[in-house]
């Protein structure tokens, strides 16, 4: 997609297509719409007399050769009422348009600001449009594996020459962070059979390789030197070796310390020997969505330029039963050295995450963040509609809040309680895998911070967000890149915790 960015007047710019914003109206005062209106012969008051566009949210309405325009089509989008926008209306008008005929039939079309000057809303479109638009063709063959979208250009219109920096800023950043989004999505549905860790870990290195961030890749003999005993449980029972994935990138002074960011990795969840009800065990190749993440904000964080020094650790595995396989009640050895006995071997999410939280210490880290589709009870604490989140730090999850509120990734902070802590002790080792049902999510991070250092650790539970069961209008039917954009605004914000 090429981007070009002017101060042209609605009229001239030069385009098939113009796309227009327009908040919720019940009269033509609006200078804009008055022009169009005009253009059209009456189009917009005809649209407001039947009711067909008033723009309420997730409305668009079309209107054609108006006079005197460059374009031959306008497409007018709503952002609903005036008190209730945010920079997330433009996302949402621009998704919905995204797979609207009129644009993608179109060469080229150009998205009209007019006087508006807030980067979060330019940034907000663009996301919008590259994340609405989302296919994944590759598995598809013949016809049906070609792209039918015509677009290949969009215009960005200010009416003020003082926004057009602003304006070019905004956009370029929002593609960064919506293509990383984009990544995470592809390698989420990517099947389990194309996906081992090995493959995961060779792709990570090439991507590293790509943006200037180092990739480091320890084996199996690797893994096994750093007595990591809870992520090799899990890989046991399944053919394909393991992989623990190191990333780093440099953005900030050498002796800046980093912020390590550690995503699960499980390639493939079948439960092991505690295996799954085969209804929708399909789904469980999203169990690497939280390192896809990271994978995609460390090599994000690069292409902007975070002034910051990041890590990313990815435990990849399969969780397999077999006849190598963990059993229900083994008792294995962390790298940190507690002792785990492990009721069920479904609760492999929090094995790899303690080896690799424990891994994090060689860093010296200013605080760790991990992603996870840790728990399916997360569905239960927020059904489809944001993250559970856990901390030891009050300004940590401060900052994840305020991050998600501002790229509507939305998050809530269940809190860590003793009665949790205890649930996860082990009468004969040290800790148990798995406390029961009732408070699942909780419980499963009250596990994971037996395994954080002397630092501030936030937990980010994604397995009730990372798929989207319906389709929304920037959000596709599928993997959501759920945790992209709001890591890259943590970190892009990140204030001393
Ligand atoms: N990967 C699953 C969690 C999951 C479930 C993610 C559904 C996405 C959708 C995780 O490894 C798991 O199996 N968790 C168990 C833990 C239990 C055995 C303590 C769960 O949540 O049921
Ligand atoms: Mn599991
Ligand atoms: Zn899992």
């Amino acid at each position: 997609m090429r981007y070009v960015f002017t101060t042209d007047s609605l009229a001239d710019i030069a385009t098939e297509t113009a796309v227009l914003f327009i908040p919720e109206f019940d009269r033509i005062s609006d200078r804009t719409l008055k022009q169009i209106d005009d253009a059209t012969n009456g189009g917009v008051a005809t649209l407001l007399r039947s009711g067909e566009f008033t723009g309420k949210a997730d409305e668009a309405a079309s209107l054609y050769n108006p006079a005197g325009f460059k374009a031959k089509r306008v497409i007018l989008l709503g952002l609903g009422e005036k008190s209730k926008q945010t920079s997330d209306s433009y996302r949402r008008a621009m998704g919905l348009a995204s797979r609207l005929k009129g644009l993608t039939g179109s060469r080229s079309a150009a998205v009209y600001f007019g006087r508006l000057a807030d980067p979060a809303c330019f940034q907000a479109t663009i996301e919008g449009y590259l994340l609405g638009s989302y296919k994944l063709l590759d598995y598809k063959t013949g016809e049906a594996s070609k792209d039918e979208t015509r677009l290949k250009e969009i215009t960005f219109a200010t009416d003020k020459p003082a926004n057009l920096k602003k304006l070019e800023r905004a956009v370029n950043r929002g593609s960064i962070i919506a293509e990383g989004q984009l990544l995470v999505r592809d390698l989420v549905q990517t099947p389990s059979n194309c996906l081992t860790p090995q493959v995961y870990a060779k792709r990570a290195q090439e991507l590293a390789a790509r943006h200037k961030v180092t990739c480091r890749v320890l084996d199996e003999k690797a893994i096994a030197k750093e007595k990591m005993g809870a992520l090799l449980a899990v890989a046991k029972g399944s053919t394909e070796p393991p992989r623990f994935i190191v990333l780093q990138y440099k953005g900030g002074p050498a002796r800046q310390k980093p912020i390590v960011l550690v995503g699960k990795g499980i390639t493939f969840d079948t439960g092991g020997i505690s295996l799954k009800p085969s209804l929708n065990m399909h789904e469980m190749k999203q169990d690497m969505a939280g390192s896809a993440v990271v994978l995609a904000t460390v090599l994000a964080a690069s292409r902007l330029k975070i002034p910051r020094n990041i890590v990313g650790l990815i435990p990849a595995t399969e969780n397999m039963p077999s006849g190598h396989a963990t059993r229900p009640g083994d008792i294995v050895t962390s790298r940190k050295g507690k002792s785990i006995e492990i009721i069920n071997t479904d609760a492999e999410g929090r094995l790899v995450l303690a080896d690799a939280l424990d891994y994090a210490n060689k860093f010296s880290p200013q605080a760790v963040i991990d992603i996870a589709t840790l728990t399916g009870g997360a569905l239960y604490v927020l059904g489809y509609s944001g993250a559970p989140i856990m901390s030891n730090n009050r300004k940590l999850a401060d900052l994840i809040r305020a991050a998600a509120d501002a790229t509507s990734e939305r998050v809530w902070e269940i809190p860590i309680w003793d009665d949790f802590r205890e649930r996860m002790k082990s009468q004969i080792a040290d800790l148990v895998n798995s406390g029961g049902r009732p408070a699942a999510t909780a419980i499963a991070g009250a596990f994971l911070e037996n395994f954080i250092g002397d630092w501030p650790w936030a937990h980010i539970d994604i397995a009730n967000v990372d798929l989207e069961p319906n389709g929304k209008p920037y959000v596709p039917k599928g993997a959501t890149g759920f945790g992209m954009r709001l890591l890259i605004e943590v970190l892009s914000n990140w204030k001393r915790v």
